[in-house]
């Protein structure tokens, strides 16, 4: 079934989080409603109005999350997702950071299904070159699509195969 509306939450500090967030916009813009907010701006707080979500950050300084979701992590932690979709993309650097893939993906992910949303949309880790992440939840799958602008281009065709 496809959604009415979806929601996207995204914060990105140098950029390239709002950048794949552009493409994946426009991708989607073709198929359904979608409403885009940057976090930065105006927080979670329209979050709960949506049943299909799309959440997007990146990854910083050793497996913190991007800056705005990390100031509003204890907002976060505090949603109820239950009758909830939930997709997650990440954005990271996978050799410099390969301790630490992606582990955004991850900890919002673990709060998703902690309290009660379900997580749609895993990204299967082949392709992709690091020794650990938190956003692998079964061995060989990623909790969320992984994107790694940093060191691999052709953001374009990862995008239209994505869902
Ligand atoms: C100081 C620093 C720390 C970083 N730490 C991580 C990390 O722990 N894991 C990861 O996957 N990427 C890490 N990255 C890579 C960023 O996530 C990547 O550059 C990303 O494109 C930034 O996206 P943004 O501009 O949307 O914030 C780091 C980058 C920098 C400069």
């Amino acid at each position: 079934m496809m959604p009415e509306v979806i929601g996207l939450f995204y914060g990105s500090d140098t950029g390239t989080t709002e950048y794949v967030t552009e493409l994946i916009v426009k991708k989607l813009k073709q198929t359904v409603q979608i409403s885009v907010y940057d976090i930065g701006e105006y927080g979670l707080s329209e979050l709960d109005n949506y049943e299909f979500l799309l959440l997007g950050l990146s990854t910083w300084f050793d497996g913190d999350l991007q800056s705005n979701w990390e100031g509003l992590f204890d907002t976060f932690k505090r949603i109820k997702f239950s009758g909830k979709k939930v997709a997650i993309y990440g954005v990271g650097d996978q050799i410099e950071y390969g301790e630490f893939f992606v582990d955004g993906i991850g900890i919002l992910g673990k709060i998703v299904v902690e309290n009660g949303g379900e997580i749609i949309g895993a990204w299967s880790t082949k392709g992709y070159d690091f020794e650990t992440s938190e956003a692998e939840f079964l061995p060989g799958w990623f909790m969320g699509l992984a994107i790694d602008e940093d060191n691999q281009g052709g953001i374009q065709s990862s995008v239209s195969s994505y869902g």
